[in-house]
């Protein structure tokens, strides 16, 4: 065979190679892990929040829908005492099991006067559990 019609099927190969590489979808064989795995960090939480976009998706940042200041309801609730609030949403849960479940599957527990479907839906596979868990020490030290 010569060089020359060796091309293309290089190309193919390349493009083939690609594709397992990049279209692999181990995120979805392989979940997050539950917030006990790892240990959060509240400053680098903090900094996670207040970014206007945020995950492999580029979806809408917290703050984008959600204020710290209690009594300024964005599109979401107003996150303001939230660790405190945290702690009593739901009977059997603790405070951070029911933040990284509200953030992982908004639609679990719907907020009192909010609508399920508003918040973006695919933080528990857009963020890493270490993001997730730093998410959640910070909304822990709103108090
Ligand atoms: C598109 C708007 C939107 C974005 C973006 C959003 N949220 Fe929400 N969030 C909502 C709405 C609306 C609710 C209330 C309905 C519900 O419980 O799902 C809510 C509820 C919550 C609650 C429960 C609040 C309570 O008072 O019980 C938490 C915790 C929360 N969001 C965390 C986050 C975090 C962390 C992020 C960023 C990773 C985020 N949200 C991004 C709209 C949003």
């Amino acid at each position: 065979m010569k060089t020359k019609s060796l091309l293309p099927l290089l190309i193919i190969l390349l493009l083939a190679l690609t594709l397992v590489a990049c279209g692999g979808g181990s995120e979805e064989a392989d979940p997050a892990p539950a917030s006990g795995d790892v240990t959060g960090n509240a400053a680098a939480g903090e900094a996670l929040y207040m970014q206007p976009v945020i995950g492999k998706n580029s979806a809408p940042g917290c703050n984008t829908c959600h204020s710290l200041e209690a009594g300024v309801t964005l599109v979401g609730p107003s996150h303001a005492s939230m660790g405190t609030r945290a702690a009593s949403a739901v009977a059997g849960q603790s405070a951070e099991e029911f933040l990284h479940e509200s953030i992982v599957d908004p639609n679990a527990v719907i907020t009192d006067g909010f609508t399920a479907g508003v918040m973006y839906p695919a933080f528990g596979t857009d963020l890493s559990a270490q993001e997730i868990a730093d998410l959640v020490a910070f909304l822990m030290t709103q108090k």
